[in-house]
């Protein structure tokens, strides 16, 4: 069974978005790393690798499908972030939410198309965003709480930077 000619499309979009927010979380991480939060570009660049490995997930399945694949420009992130650690996590989970509401969007669009083998592909991608968004609101709900105190940053940023030691 071919893919339908409009998932074939918003699928190889997929990719550039997964790519763009692969791009995002370097830039992130990049910022870190000149700052003294360690631990948190570790994280960024974790995230960014498992960005990574989801936009080669669907590449994957398209090439499974025999889908030509068809590679878009991805933009050039932020040049400069804030200083305040909490506005990336925002800015992070605000690309969350934005990446949640692409794959509804191409379920919907597999649903309507009755592409069956498509749907249950993206069930994977919708668990992982719900994963995703609440780890980042659970990060942002503790720098909150850590305000502009250094030693409760410094404590988050290095719970941050062992956790993703684990994930890579
Ligand atoms: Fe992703
Ligand atoms: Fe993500």
């Amino acid at each position: 069974m071919n893919l339908p000619a409009s998932v074939q499309n918003a699928l190889n979009e997929q990719i550039k978005n997964e790519l763009q927010s692969h791009y995002i979380y370097l830039a992130m991480s990049a910022h870190f790393e000149s700052s003294p939060f360690f631990g948190f570009a570790k994280w960024m660049r974790a995230q960014s690798t498992e960005e990574y490995g989801h936009a080669m997930k669907v590449f994957d399945y398209l090439r499974d499908r025999n889908v030509p694949i068809r590679l878009q420009a991805i933009d050039a992130p932020p040049a400069a972030f804030s200083t305040r650690p909490v506005e990336l996590f925002e800015a992070a989970l605000a690309q969350e939410q934005m990446v949640t509401q692409q794959i509804c969007n191409l379920y919907e669009l597999a649903q309507n198309e009755k592409d069956f083998p498509t749907l249950q592909f993206l069930t994977w991608f919708l668990q992982e965003q719900v994963e995703e968004e609440n780890t980042v609101s659970d990060l942002i709900d503790r720098l909150r709480l850590a305000g502009d105190d250094p030693s409760g940053l410094l404590r988050l940023d290095s719970e941050a930077g062992e956790r993703a030691g684990g994930k890579s």
